[in-house]
C-alpha cells in the first residue's frame, strides 16, 4: 500500500520534471536522473514517516561522543535517542576521525535501517591549515588558486571524517560594516559567480565519492548580503532587478556547477523569512533552476521565524518552511517535534517530505557513504593529510595571491635586502592569532607565521620591534569582550624610538581576527582603538612609512592614503601569513591583487559599490551648483575602486578596438605592455555598459577578466568575445533579455578605467 502510493509520488514527480525539462518542475520537486534513483526509491518505500522526517533532521555535535552519554543531560540524550531510531539524517560541528566514527557507528549500527549520518562541518578557508579569508582570496582573481584553495581544505576535512562542507558563502557584499563581507567574493555578480563555481569545484571535484573530496555548501539563499545598515541578520529590501541581477546570479552559478546542497538565510527578504520563502526555494532554486540536491535551514533559522513575526509557533514555523522547500532542519527541533503531526493533519504534503529525503539520500549516495559509512574515518589518512607540506605551500601561494598593492609612492616597496634598518611596529606583526580570521573553527589558536617571522626570512637587514599600542577584543570567539584599547598610549613614545632611528617603518596595524565574521558588523570601518593616532605619531618621526594592513572588511582610512606613501591591504591571511606579506614586502612575490569590493572614503558613503546605476543628475551642471547627486562633505569617489591594485611594475593598455565578428558576438581587443623594469602580473578587466535599456543598466558592469604575466617591456594582445550571455540582463519578470543599441566598453586596470569605446548592437 505505502509502495503503491509511493510509486504514485514518484510518477508525479517524473511527470513534474518531464513536463518541465528545461526548468525543473513546477513544484521543485525532484526528478530521477539519479543514478542512485532506483536505490533511493527502494529505501524510500521502506521508510516510515518519522524515517523520512529523521533525515531531514540535523543536529549539533552533543556530547564527548566517543564516551558515555552524561546522566542528567537531557539533551545529549534526547538526540543519543533519536540517533538510535533513525531520526537524525545529519550531525554538523563533530569532527576528527574518532568521532565522527563514533556518532555514524550509532546511526548505521543502532537505527533500524541504518541510514549513514552525512557530517557538515564550517570549511570556510581551511580545515587545520588556513588559506586567507574568502575575501582576501577573492582579490587573486585567480580561478584555478581558488579552486586548489577549497581542494586543500576538501582534503582536510574529509581526513577528518568530514564530508560536507557549509561552503561557498556567495552572497553579494556591498557593505563593509557587514561582518561576513570577510566571507564572500565582495560586490561583483561577475567576479563572485566564476568564484563561487571555483570553490564548488575544488571542493567537490569531479567525483563526489572520491574520499578527498567533500560536498560543497552555497548560501545564503537569498538576499543576506543586503542587511540593512550593515547588521548581521537584519532585514533585507530590494527589488526585482537587484535580485535577478546582483544577488541570485553566483547562487545559479553553483547550480551550474553542479553544486550538492544549498544552505538559506537568517534574513527577511521583502516581508518574507527566507527560510519560509517559497519562491525562492521552490519556484527558482527547484523549479526554475532544476537544482536536484537539498537546502539546509541556517542555524535556527526556522524557529526564528516566530521571532520574525511570520510563524505563531514552533509547529506553524515547521509547516512554513517544509512547505517552503527547507529540506533539513539544523537544530531548531521543529521538524522532528512536528512534521509527523503536520502530514497527518494534511498541513504538509507527504510528497515534500518523500521530496526531501529523496535529496539528502541521493546526496548521501554520490558521497559514496551507503557503500562504506566509514568512508572518511581512517585515522592514517587523517595524520599524514592534515597540516602536510603540500598543503602549507598552497596556502602560501594562496596568501601571497590574495595581497593587493594599494599604493607605492616613489617606489618604496620592494625593500632591499640587505642594509637597512627597519622598524616593525603594531601588535599584528607578532600576533599569531588574528591572520586566522574567525572562522577557523578547526584550526589550532595561535598558528599563524607572524609578520616578523615571516621577516626574520632576510636576515641582512635589522628588525627593532615596538608594539605601540595594543587592540585586543577578548580571547573567546562567541563572547563580545569589548575590550578595544581607546586610551593607552603608554607604547608610543618606545614606537616613536625605534622609528626615528629606522630607514624604513612598517606598520602592521588593522583589525583583530574576532572583529569581523557572523555577528560581527561594526559601524565605524576604521583603525579601532588609538591605532590611527599611533599612526600620526610615527609618522611625525619618520614619513617612510609601509603600512601593512590586516582586516576582514575594507577599511576607510582617507589619512593614510593622503600621507603615507606605501599601503599594503594584507586582510587576514591564514596560517602561511607572515611568509606571505615578507615575500612581497621583498619583492619576492610582485603583487597581483585586486580589491574585490570599493573602499569608501567615509562609512557615510556606504552603500558604495562601482556598479551602481546613474541618477538623473550624476554630473554637476554649472560650478557651485548643489542640485545634482552628491555629498556637501565629501567626494562621490570610493578611496580604492572596485578592481583596484598595483603592482611593481606598470601596464599600459592601448590600441582599444571592437568589431563586430557577424555573428551577433563582438570582439574587443587591444595590447597590454609592461612598461616597467620588472616582471609582473596585471588583471586585465573588460566593463561594459549599456547605455539605454528597458530596465537601466548600471554605469558600468564586469563582463570579463584574463590575468596576464608580462616580461618587462612586453607586449601582447589581449581580446575578449562579447556574446549576448555578457550584453543581456534579466529583467523585472526575471526574465534574461538582449537589447540591441548602444554598448560602451571600458578596458583598464581598475574599474575606474575611462579608457573606452562603443559599438551598436
Ligand atoms: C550560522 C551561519 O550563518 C552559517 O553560515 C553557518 O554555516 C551555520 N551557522 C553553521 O555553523
Amino acid at each position: 500500500m505505502k509502495k503503491a502510493a509511493l510509486l504514485g509520488i514518484l510518477v508525479l514527480a517524473v511527470c513534474f520534471a518531464a513536463c518541465n525539462s528545461e526548468s525543473g518542475s513546477a513544484t521543485g520537486a525532484s526528478n530521477s536522473d539519479s543514478p542512485y534513483a532506483a536505490q533511493v526509491d527502494s529505501l524510500l518505500s521502506i521508510m516510515t514517516l518519522e524515517e523520512k522526517i529523521g533525515q531531514m533532521n540535523q543536529y549539533n555535535g552533543f556530547w564527548n561522543v566517543t564516551g558515555p552519554v552524561p546522566a542528567g543531560d537531557e539533551a545529549a540524550n534526547k538526540k543519543y535517542e533519536h540517533l538510535k531510531k533513525g531520526w537524525v539524517g545529519s550531525m554538523l560541528n563533530v569532527r576528527g576521525v574518532e568521532n565522527v566514527r563514533a556518532v555514524q557507528k550509532i546511526a548505521v549500527e543502532e537505527s533500524r535501517l541504518g541510514i549513514p549520518l552525512i557530517i557538515g562541518f564550517d570549511v570556510i578557508h581551511g580545515y587545520k591549515t588556513l588559506s586567507p579569508i574568502p575575501l582576501a582570496e577573492s582579490a587573486s582573481w585567480d580561478l584555478e588558486a581558488i579552486s586548489n584553495s577549497a581542494k586543500v581544505a576538501a582534503a582536510e576535512s574529509a581526513a577528518s571524517g568530514i564530508n560536507w562542507t557549509f561552503a561557498p558563502m556567495v552572497d553579494i557584499g556591498r557593505d563593509p560594516r557587514w561582518g561576513r563581507v570577510m566571507e564572500g567574493a565582495g560586490e561583483d555578480p561577475y567576479l563572485g559567480s566564476l568564484i563561487a563555481a571555483a570553490r564548488v569545484k575544488g571542493f567537490q571535484g569531479d567525483d563526489l565519492s572520491d574520499p578527498f573530496t567533500i560536498a560543497a555548501c552555497t548560501k545564503h539563499f537569498a538576499g543576506y548580503g543586503f542587511a540593512e545598515g550593515g547588521k548581521d541578520y537584519n532585514t533585507a529590501d530590494f527589488g526585482t532587478s537587484t535580485l535577478y541581477n546582483m544577488v541570485l546570479p553566483p547562487f545559479k552559478a553553483t547550480v551550474d556547477a553542479d553544486v550538492k546542497t544549498f544552505m538559506n538565510s537568517f534574513n527577511v527578504l521583502n516581508g518574507i523569512p527566507a527560510t519560509g520563502d517559497q519562491f525562492l526555494q521552490r519556484e527558482v532554486l527547484k523549479g526554475k533552476w532544476n537544482f536536484q540536491g537539498f537546502v539546509v535551514s541556517d542555524w535556527g533559522s526556522i524557529g526564528e521565524m516566530i521571532a520574525h513575526g511570520y510563524a505563531e509557533d514552533g509547529k506553524h514555523a515547521a509547516e512554513l518552511a517544509a512547505n517552503a522547500g527547507s529540506d533539513m532542519d539544523m537544530e531548531s527541533y521543529l521538524y522532528v517535534e512536528h512534521l509527523a503531526e503536520l502530514v497527518r493533519n494534511g498541513r504538509v504534503d507527504e510528497t515534500y517530505i518523500t521530496d526531501a529525503a529523496r535529496r539528502i539520500l541521493t546526496v548521501k549516495y554520490e558521497l559514496g557513504l551507503f557503500e562504506d559509512p566509514y568512508r572518511y574515518c581512517d585515522e592514517a589518512r587523517e595524520q599524514e593529510t592534515i597540516g602536510k607540506a603540500e598543503h602549507q605551500e598552497a596556502v602560501l601561494d594562496m596568501a601571497k595571491k590574495s595581497i593587493v598593492l594599494l599604493k607605492n609612492d616613489n617606489n618604496l616597496l620592494p625593500l632591499k635586502k640587505s642594509g637597512q634598518r627597519i622598524a616593525v611596529i603594531g601588535q599584528f606583526a607578532n600576533d599569531k592569532n588574528s591572520p586566522l580570521g574567525s572562522w577557523r573553527i578547526a584550526a589550532d589558536d595561535n598558528t599563524a607565521v607572524t609578520l616578523l617571522e615571516g621577516l626574520a626570512a632576510y636576515p641582512d637587514n635589522s628588525i627593532t620591534y615596538a608594539e605601540g599600542a595594543a587592540v585586543t577584543v577578548g580571547e573567546n570567539s562567541f563572547v563580545m569582550e569589548a575590550a578595544i584599547n581607546e586610551d593607552d598610549k603608554s607604547g608610543f613614545a618606545e614606537a616613536r624610538r625605534v622609528a626615528r632611528a629606522a630607514d624604513v617603518v612598517i606598520m602592521n596595524l588593522g583589525e583583530v581576527g574576532w572583529q569581523s565574521g557572523e555577528g560581527r558588523s561594526r559601524v565605524n570601518i576604521d583603525l579601532p582603538g588609538v591605532q590611527q593616532e599611533l599612526l600620526e605619531a610615527v609618522y611625525e618621526v619618520n614619513p617612510n612609512i609601509v603600512l601593512v594592513l590586516q582586516n576582514g572588511r575594507p577599511l576607510a582610512l582617507p589619512w593614510a592614503d593622503e600621507n603615507i606613501p606605501a599601503i599594503v591591504e594584507a586582510w587576514q591571511l591564514g596560517t602561511q601569513s607572515g611568509n606571505a606579506i615578507a615575500q612581497v614586502l621583498y619583492g619576492d612575490y610582485n603583487p597581483s591583487g585586486k580589491m574585490p569590493m570599493t573602499t569608501p572614503r567615509d562609512k557615510g558613503q556606504i552603500p558604495i559599490y562601482y556598479n551602481h546605476k546613474s541618477t538623473g543628475r550624476p554630473v554637476i551642471p554649472a560650478p557651485n551648483l548643489v542640485f545634482w547627486s552628491h555629498y556637501m562633505d565629501e567626494s562621490n569617489a570610493p578611496l580604492y575602486p572596485f578592481g583596484h591594485g598595483l603592482s611593481y611594475t606598470t601596464f599600459q593598455y592601448e590600441g582599444l578596438a571592437v568589431n563586430a565578428n557577424g555573428d551577433g558576438t563582438f570582439k574587443v581587443s587591444f595590447t597590454l605592455t609592461n612598461t616597467g623594469a620588472i616582471k609582473g602580473k596585471e588583471v586585465a578587466q573588460l566593463y561594459i555598459q549599456d547605455v539605454a535599456a528597458s530596465v537601466t543598466r548600471p554605469v558600468r558592469e564586469l563582463k570579463g577578466f584574463q590575468m596576464v604575466e608580462l616580461a618587462p617591456g612586453a607586449s601582447q594582445e589581449i581580446s575578449f568575445t562579447l556574446t549576448d550571455t555578457e550584453l543581456g540582463f534579466y529583467d523585472n519578470d526575471g526574465e534574461f533579455v538582449v537589447e540591441d543599441g548602444l554598448y560602451r566598453v571600458f578596458i583598464g586596470g581598475s574599474s575606474a578605467t575611462e579608457y573606452s569605446a562603443e559599438f551598436t548592437r
